[in-house]
């Protein structure tokens, strides 16, 4: 039987890939874990243990004692905080991924899963249907530990026969989790403002074009990865992925859509930078072609499922005064 390991299952993309986990393979099958106790809560009753990613150790006492056979490494310090933080965000990026290899190797993991970023790409790369192979010049330590991660999960593929999978997310948006520190980050921000009545300070400029997809379809394609049949995961360092390319005006005007009163302010700052050097459309034909990759959702589709379901996820923040 197979038991997978989810670190960082309370952050933005674990709580929801968590709960999809547990729901496609049985609670039982999931050990859910993160650095943070709290996060106990918002996994509605999946097995869950405290684990600090940079405590090698106790993540091999864990495989072992709980006889883990796959590991989702998701802990990671994304882009924006990454820059307040370099070092530690390179050793926790880095050092975390290189143990999670290194017991797979060991203990001859049947599985890992690691998420990569649009982030390897930077400001020399072709911005414009960006494609799987150019180059990549990363310009936050963020983005410098995804691509370095994604040549060692390559690496232990190539040299000791690692199954290992990746996917280069465009920015994420959900409802489950409130802004982790990532510079697409406004779009999941802007909703929550949206539903408070509140105006919202964009970091970004109206116009800033960038990859973005819905959580749903990020959840369907991680889940589609790991499932495909190994000879048809061609690419061992990490996939593009794409579901729609949107600006902050564009996110605001679909919101408007439903909140006609709500109201914008644009006042960049250094995360204009970050998101300058990053792509702003990901040609994906490689997923699409070698495991049936198609996103379901654009742009009005995941306005109106984030509008519906927000204010349920976090009834606390929107209740109406009597
Ligand atoms: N969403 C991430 C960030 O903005 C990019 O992978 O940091």
């Amino acid at each position: 039987m197979e038991k997978l390991l989810i670190t960082g299952a309370g952050g933005q993309l674990g709580s929801e890939l968590t709960l999809a986990l547990a729901e496609t393979y049985g609670e039982n099958s999931v050990l859910a874990t993160d650095v943070n106790p709290a996060a106990e809560k918002i996994l509605k009753g999946i097995p869950f243990r405290p684990l600090d990613v940079m405590d090698a150790r106790s993540i091999a006492m864990l495989v072992e004692k709980e006889k883990v056979t796959q590991i989702y490494h998701l802990a990671a310090i994304l882009s924006a905080v990454g820059e307040k933080q370099p070092l530690k965000a390179w050793s926790l990026n880095m050092d975390s991924l290189l143990s999670v290899l290194e017991l797979a190797r060991e203990k001859k993991l049947s599985k890992v899963y690691w998420p990569s970023s649009i982030a390897v790409f930077g400001p020399n790369t072709p911005s414009h249907q960006t494609p799987q192979n150019c180059i990549q010049d990363p310009r936050t330590v963020y983005g410098i530990s995804k691509q370095a991660g994604e040549k060692w999960c390559e690496y232990y593929f190539l040299k000791h026969g690692v199954d290992v999978r990746s996917l280069r997310y465009p920015g994420l948006i959900g409802y489950k989790s409130l802004p982790g520190g990532g510079t697409t980050d406004y779009a999941v921000e802007i909703y929550h403002k949206a539903l408070e009545g509140k105006t919202f300070t964009c970091f970004l400029k109206k116009d800033t074009l960038l990859p973005m997809m819905y959580m749903p379809d990020a959840i369907k394609a991680t889940l589609a990865l790991m499932e495909a049949p190994k000879n048809q995961i061609r690419i061992r360092s990490a996939y593009n992925v794409s579901a729609m390319s949107i600006t902050p005006e564009q996110v605001y005007q679909s919101i408007r859509e439903h909140l006609p009163e709500f109201n914008i302010l644009y006042e960049q700052d250094y995360r204009q930078a970050i998101a300058d050097g990053w792509p702003r459309s990901i040609d994906d034909r490689n997923a699409r072609d070698h495991w049936g990759w198609r996103p379901s959702y654009d742009l009005p589709k995941m306005t109106q499922d984030m509008l519906s379901h927000l204010p349920n996820y976090f009834p606390h923040l929107y209740e109406q005064p009597h």
